[in-house]
């Protein structure tokens, strides 16, 4: 290390020669890397598993290791490619069909993957719904792109409001590790898998057919679904290749849920399209148990996010001593600020650097990232991915030169980009107010070496472990509460979280502030939003600061959780 710097590593790497492919690149070239480009014939899910087994030779190759406590399991490229098939055939005979939204609320398991992988290859849309979603969050995303059906477990179906959502016809419950019955009104998968023919199911799409909708939370209003089309794949490839580095041996593991952007679009679909084999581990975090899974499959590129790290180092040595990490060639990192101790700690401790990379669900791949040919300098997220121009705008969509802070701002017109706000063509306006660019709602500088830096959201969105909570959300589940008259939420500085949910109440006359009240009102969200969007901390307020047209003032809400008041 030199200084602020991490001197790069020597190649040879997939990029060699970042400046000068930069300069040159066009995504267009990247189209002859797919089968489409000879046969005109297009599905994500052929690039990223069908072809491995029919083109590649890979048929007998392991495509995905499970572990879960008891439940370990392995699959190879041609069970998946069978068993997606035979997915893909139940929905069509349940009259699924291309265009269709089917939710996918599962924890993570082996038949989340098939059943993934059997949605898109009949041209229907995914819609991913995190685990810890609750009643409202199920109905405000189901019921807007209204679902035709879902695929879930049987712990997690009695959360589905289905009186609220006529839409939705078929609830394909699969019976995995957690037990339960099936009802006599659902679908049971395992049986419908059984069932079904394993025949090729594959329904050839264009470019641009819909393949996602993936709901993000926003700062003021309900969560907006983003969606992804097919032509997504050639962004991932690419990154797959130039950040990610993959090569034909490596062991990937990618530990975001696929509930989220990251544990689709890296947790399975680009490594998948590399033939490599991934990691997926069930159940809650443990430092421990993370470190063994890196060791027992000889993971060899991992992508993860701050907050793991900082889990793992508060372990200390004892923990990292325990385990053989050698194999690890590098680690990725997204979703929150990849803090210098961080990085520093990676240098001593596993002597290899960790790669920030940033983007977010709209962008559908990573845009800013560092690269194994670059130096990194500490504590930026490093340079826009080739075939990306970025910068940073003021509040009236005008360049700024260096040094300055502002928006961070993406030339429009990248392959993953979202096409589109599913039901809003207003909302996805807004991320276009200033042509050329689309405004990512983070806040950043750019150095004279054209490094950015990433300062925070500038709209009053909350990342708390990396997890997305849009404000407005909670305020609206806390105002439903008889306890309270008007509610403000806001991110608060957290070292281990990055942020915390930290709630402003105003109360009802008659209520008083005791610690009863706090845990009730934290429950209360948790039980009817997500958990992980429930507040950890309360403070009774006279009054909420508002704009002029009434709504909550995000701007004097920030600051107050950063102690301004
Ligand atoms: C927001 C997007 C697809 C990425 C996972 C989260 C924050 C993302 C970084 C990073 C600091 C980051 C931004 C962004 N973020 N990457 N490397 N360093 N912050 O996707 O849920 O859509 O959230 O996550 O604030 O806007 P998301």
């Amino acid at each position: 290390m030199d200084g602020n710097l991490i001197q790069a590593l020597p190649g040879p790497h997939n990029l060699d020669n970042y400046e000068k492919v930069y300069k040159n690149f066009d995504f267009a070239s990247v189209e002859k890397e797919f089968s489409w480009f000879e046969t005109g014939r297009i599905n994500i899910a052929y690039e990223a598993l069908d072809r491995n087994v029919t083109e590649k030779g890979l048929a007998d190759k392991t495509a995905l290791y499970y572990t879960n406590g008891p439940r370990v399991e392995e699959y190879t490229f041609g069970q998946l490619k069978k068993l997606s098939d035979k997915f893909a055939n139940v929905l069509k005979k349940f009259g699924v069909k291309k265009g269709d939204r089917v939710g996918m609320f599962l924890p993570r398991s082996p038949e989340l993957y098939i059943s993934f992988l059997g949605i898109l290859k009949i041209g229907a849309i995914v819609v991913p719904l995190f685990e810890a979603f609750m009643e409202e969050a199920l109905k405000d995303r189901l019921g807007d792109c209204e679902a035709v059906a879902v695929v879930t477990s049987p712990d997690l179906k009695s959360r589905l409001p289905l009186q609220h959502l006529p839409a939705l016809k078929h609830v394909f419950v699969v019976d995995n590790e957690r037990g339960g019955n099936v009802s006599a009104t659902e679908i049971d998968w395992h049986q419908e898998m059984q069932a079904a023919p394993d025949t090729e199911a594959m329904v050839w799409v264009d470019r641009e057919t819909p393949m996602l909708v993936m709901y993000a939370s926003g700062a003021d209003g309900k969560a907006k679904g983003v969606i992804h089309v097919h032509n997504g794949m050639v962004g991932h490839y690419i990154t797959g290749k130039w950040v990610h580095d993959l090569q034909p041996d490596d062991v990937y593991w990618c530990t975001a849920d696929p509930g989220w952007i990251t544990g689709i679009v890296y947790g399975f679909l680009t490594p998948w399209m590399f033939g490599l084999p991934i990691v997926i581990k069930g159940g809650r975090f443990k430092a421990e148990d993370w470190c063994e899974t890196l060791e027992k499959y000889g993971v060899t590129v991992w992508y993860s996010a701050p907050t793991a790290f900082r889990m793992i180092i508060s372990g200390g040595d004892e923990l990292l001593e325990k385990y053989d990490l050698s194999k690890l060639r590098h680690i990725l990192s997204v979703g929150e600020p990849l803090t210098p101790e961080v990085m520093e700690w990676s240098m001593a401790k596993l002597g290899i650097p960790i790669y920030d990379t940033w983007w977010m669900s709209e962008t559908g791949m990573n845009m800013i990232c560092n690269y194994r040919c670059l130096p990194i300098k500490l504590g930026s997220i490093g340079k826009p991915f080739p075939g990306i121009t970025a910068a940073i705008v003021d509040d009236d969509g005008n360049e700024l030169p260096p040094n300055k802070i502002g928006n961070l701002a993406l030339k429009a017109g990248w392959p993953s980009m979202l096409r589109g706000i599913w039901g809003s063509e207003e909302k996805y306006k807004e991320y276009f107010k200033f042509q050329p660019w689309f405004i990512s709602g983070d806040s950043a500088y750019r150095d004279e070496d054209g490094y950015f830096f990433f300062q925070g959201r500038v709209d009053g969105v909350i990342n708390t472990a990396g997890e997305r909570v849009g404000p407005w959300e909670v305020e609206n589940k806390l105002r439903e509460h008889p306890a309270v008259k008007d509610a403000g939420v806001a991110g608060k500085p957290d070292a281990l979280r990055g942020e915390i949910v930290k709630a402003y109440i105003v109360l009802n006359e008659g209520y008083e502030w005791n610690p009863d009240l706090s845990e009730e009102l934290r429950n209360y969200v948790k039980k009817g939003l997500a958990a992980h969007a429930a507040p950890r901390e309360f403070e009774v307020v006279p009054g909420i600061p508002k704009t002029k047209e009434g709504a909550n003032d995000r701007k004097a809400l920030k600051g107050w959780a950063l102690g301004l008041k």
